[in-house]
């Protein structure tokens, strides 16, 4: 099976939503999940799973270095080929996606390319943008930068509330995060020298096929 460790910070419904897909069948094992903040619920959830849970916090440590560095000490005892950022709102080190290359993956809710940072259901709704979503995208060392794996696409509905918005793209998210990890994990999905590739088609920046 595809060893995996997820990093969160908060709520960590996509980490349910990963949990959720699996069962004895799937190639994909979460074996740990670890947070940078101790009161996140989704150390709760793993909990409930059965899964290790490890929480390193950015304080005590001297430089984003040194915590990646305590980050990775951590994840390697797994020996996971794939780590799954699914909410870690702490900005990794080049050093970090170097180490991980090729086997790091991040979920962000926004249409990549556009959107890259936080506030994108915001910043969609201000922008008058009709198309809105969240994307799936190998991490590499420019942030919310690397190559598109996936993507969900959502029409933004007329006077849509933000609030509205933000759970039909967590709702997408819940479905496209766990069917890339999933491909990733069946050897169909990898970064190669292009871009990302998903059997032996190389896809588009955008991730639609
Ligand atoms: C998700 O919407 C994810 O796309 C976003 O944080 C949320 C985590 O929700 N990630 C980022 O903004 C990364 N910069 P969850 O904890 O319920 O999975």
């Amino acid at each position: 099976p595809c060893n995996v460790v997820v990093l969160i910070s908060g709520s960590g419904s996509n980490l349910q939503a990963l949990i959720d897909s699996l069962d004895e069948n799937s190639p994909v094992r979460i074996r740990a999940v670890v947070s940078n903040r101790a009161d996140a619920f989704g150390l709760q959830r793993a909990q409930a799973a059965g899964i290790d849970t490890h929480v390193v916090q950015h304080k005590g440590f001297a430089d984003r270095e040194a915590f990646d560095a305590a980050l990775i000490e951590i994840i390697d005892t797994y020996q996971p080929q794939l780590v799954v950022l699914a909410g870690f709102m702490r900005i990794l080190s080049a050093g970090f996606a170097r180490h991980y290359q090729g086997r790091l993956l991040n979920i962000h809710p926004s249409l990549l390319p556009k959107y890259k940072g936080l506030d994108t259901h915001r910043r969609a709704l201000d922008a008058g943008d009709q198309e809105h979503g969240c994307s799936v995208h190998f991490v590499t060392e420019e942030l919310d930068g690397g190559p598109v794996a996936i993507q969900a696409c959502l029409r933004i509905e007329p006077n849509e509330s933000i609030d509205k918005l933000t759970d039909r793209v967590h709702a997408a998210e819940h479905i496209i995060y766990p069917l890339a990890v999933r491909w990733f994990a069946e050897g169909r999905l990898r970064l190669a020298d292009q871009g990302a590739m998903l059997d032996d088609t190389l896809l588009p920046a955008s991730g639609h096929l």
